[in-house]
């Protein structure tokens, strides 16, 4: 490779890296475009507290994919793959708790915060620049609320 070809090269990626830096792409996960909301939500299910708003939305980004309800219907190609976490709690507790994270009432927002923060097994932990500190509290105040 020639030394000009080499140079161009570098300029060509360092020019990428910073279009992509100025469109916020490092994250496309936390874009709304992008997110992964599989089920609408009725009225009544979305909280009037508005951290708890914030934290229904970013369960929504960050925790649905693997935690969502859903109807045993809907199971299996060619409509949704069955939920990770769900399945995996499912398996847990066996119905001694309900399987959905956003249907159990006995969740504390330091329990959550550490589960995230740490991870678990086959749940992948998230660092502060993937899911703020700001939105693990208002997930917590989300999952720990009153129902
Ligand atoms: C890639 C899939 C995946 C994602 C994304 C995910 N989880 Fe999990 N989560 C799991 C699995 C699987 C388990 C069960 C692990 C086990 O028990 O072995 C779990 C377990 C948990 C538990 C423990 C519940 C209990 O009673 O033990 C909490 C709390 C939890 N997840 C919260 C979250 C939150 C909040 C998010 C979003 C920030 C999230 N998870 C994102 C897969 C996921």
């Amino acid at each position: 490779m020639s030394h000009l070809h080499r140079l161009s090269t570098i300029a060509i990626v360092g020019l990428l890296s910073l279009v992509g830096a100025g469109t916020g792409s490092a994250d496309p996960v936390a874009s709304k475009e992008n997110a992964w909301s599989p089920l609408t939500k009725a009225a009544t299910q979305i909280p009037t507290d508005p951290r708890e708003r914030r934290g229904q939305e970013v369960f929504e980004q960050r925790c649905a994919a693997c935690h969502a309800a859903v109807p045993k219907d809907m199971i299996g190609p060619p409509y949704m793959p069955a939920m990770a976490g769900t399945q995996a709690l499912q398996a847990r507790y066996k119905g001694a708790k309900p399987a959905e994270l956003e249907q159990r009432t006995d969740l504390t927002p330091p329990f959550v915060a550490a589960i995230v923060r740490g991870g678990l097994n086959s749940m992948p932990f998230f660092r502060p620049t993937e899911l703020s500190g700001d939105d693990l509290t208002a997930l917590g105040a989300y999952l720990a609320r009153k129902h």
